[in-house]
């Protein structure tokens, strides 16, 4: 066995107060390498890089400085660097946003309407054109809009009795084919409601302009500031609806009234604060098991080097995040099934089924990679689910290395360990009690071949630029 697999010691350094010490005798694997990268995306200011990264919050997302710190370092301008869960789209982001091409793949369609609203996004003027458009053709249709959500807030007829344009069905003509949720109607002012009818009828999330007009309206749906269109709701998450309506039905709730043009047209000038990386990017919907074909036929059909070089990305963690539940109003928004998004997603697993998922995503991988490739993969910790213990959460990455990633001919160069911000991102997430929902981030590097992991190791010592934008991009 190398000297860097020793199986000798526990990673006791990592463990919480409260977690029981019998089962880390029992259950936790030997101790990974560590790999000396400094972890300076701490030290960044919470929205350090492009200012399309905080389009819309995204739970378990990992900060754009993080994907910096591994793009600088292992890639080269014109390299593709994949993330074959890229969620909110940062990795896809960044790497554009440096130069590189960035691809990214998620199961999840509102992950993945995110991820291609920041791959390929609107340019300022297309955008600002298709809103002043937007504006225009409501101040016709506006009355018969308003007729429509009154009539869905009106008290009286039961819940879902007043039908409406499905999302993307671009005419009123076409009233009458679902029901709105009562949770939607109470979560806005009627003329808000009124607006965003209109708006996610008339949107078409196949056009690039559009898609990233829904993205940002996604980011300033709900939460507690004058920029929000709902206040009843935080902007990280949706309240269960259950408790919305509890919530709604005590305070007596009134949603200040929003004009959603005037929100939406702030929101976009302040997404467009930062140049639009000068090459697109490619976003992908599909399982991550599966990606390197879609990835492949992809990137040819551009004229791209089809294998990425660099794969930066963080897989969903045990059990820990619904991410159509927790995000039921923005499905709603954008006509996507939150119920179908739970069912299909992995987020679920218990710990063997997730290892053997793993496996099977890092088996997939390998032939869109070149052979000098390096995988970086975040993974978490996760010691407990919203306060209860889930058993084997402890010392993930090591049973990734072992089980998933060594058996597929993958070398190791080290484990990277990122405690603060995992602690940061949860406590934000859930409050005081969730703040122990995910302990460690641990950031396993692995090279496809020798070849790959001895670029990690020396990668690993480079000095990298945080100066954002960076130097020698140009805007357009
Ligand atoms: C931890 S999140 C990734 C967050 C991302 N790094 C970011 O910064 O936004 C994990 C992602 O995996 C996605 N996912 C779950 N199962 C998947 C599957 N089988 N294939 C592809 N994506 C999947 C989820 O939708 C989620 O976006």
């Amino acid at each position: 066995m190398p000297p860097h697999e020793s199986r000798a010691t526990v990673a006791a350094p990592s463990l919480a107060a409260g977690v029981d010490t019998a089962q880390l005798a029992l259950d936790l694997p030997a101790r990974l390498p560590a790999l000396a990268i400094p972890p300076e995306w701490k030290d960044q200011q919470r929205l350090w890089g492009h200012s399309f990264h905080p389009m819309c919050s995204y739970l378990a997302s990992f900060p754009a400085a993080l994907a910096h710190a591994f793009i600088a370092r292992y890639s080269r301008p014109g390299d593709v660097v994949l993330d074959p869960f890229s969620g909110r789209g940062t990795t896809p982001l960044q790497a554009s946003a440096e130069g590189r091409i960035g691809v990214g793949n998620d199961l999840n369609p509102f992950a993945h309407l995110l991820t291609a609203a920041k791959a390929e996004p609107a340019t300022r003027a297309d955008a600002a054109t298709r809103l002043t458009a937007l504006r225009l053709a409501w101040r016709s249709e506006a009355p018969a809009w308003q007729r429509i959500a009154d009539a869905v807030m009106a008290p009286g007829p039961e819940e879902g009795a007043v039908l409406v344009p499905a999302a993307g069905s671009a005419s009123p003509a076409s009233a009458g084919t679902e029901p709105v949720p009562a949770e939607v109607s109470l979560a806005f002012h009627p003329r808000t409601l009124a607006q965003l009818l209109y708006v996610r009828t008339t949107l078409d999330l196949a056009d690039r302009t559009d898609r990233f007009l829904a993205a940002a309206l996604t980011g300033i749906l709900h939460g507690r500031s004058a920029s929000y269109l709902s206040t009843l709701m935080p902007n990280t998450f949706s309240m269960a609806p259950r408790y919305v309506r509890e919530f709604a039905a005590r305070t007596v709730f009134q949603s200040p009234e929003r004009d959603v043009f005037d929100c939406l047209a702030a929101k976009v000038r302040r997404l467009h604060r930062d140049f639009v990386p000068a090459s697109a990017g490619v976003a992908l919907l599909g399982d991550a098991r599966d990606v390197t074909p879609r990835a492949r036929a992809a990137l040819r059909h551009r004229g791209l080097p089809d294998r990425a070089r660099l794969v930066v990305t963080s897989p969903p963690y045990l059990r820990v995040v619904k991410y159509g539940y927790y995000n039921w109003l923005r499905t709603w928004l954008l006509g996507f099934d939150a119920r179908e998004i739970d069912r299909t997603l992995d987020d679920a697993h218990h710990r063997e089924p997730y290892l053997e998922f793993m496996r099977d995503v890092l088996a997939g991988l390998r032939p869109a990679l070149t052979e000098d490739a390096i995988v970086v993969l975040v993974i978490g910790d996760v010691e407990t689910d919203r306060g209860r213990a889930i058993r084997g959460g402890i010392g993930l990455a090591e049973r990734v290395w072992e089980t998933a990633a060594s058996p597929e001919g993958y070398r190791l160069a080290g484990v990277a360990i990122d405690d603060v911000a995992a602690n940061r991102k949860m406590t934000k997430l859930w409050g005081d009690e969730a703040g122990r929902a995910t302990k460690t981030d641990r950031i396993l590097v692995l090279g496809a071949s020798e070849q790959g992991r001895r670029r990690a190791l020396a990668g690993a010592g480079i000095d990298v630029d945080w100066t954002w934008p960076p130097r020698g991009l140009r805007a357009i």
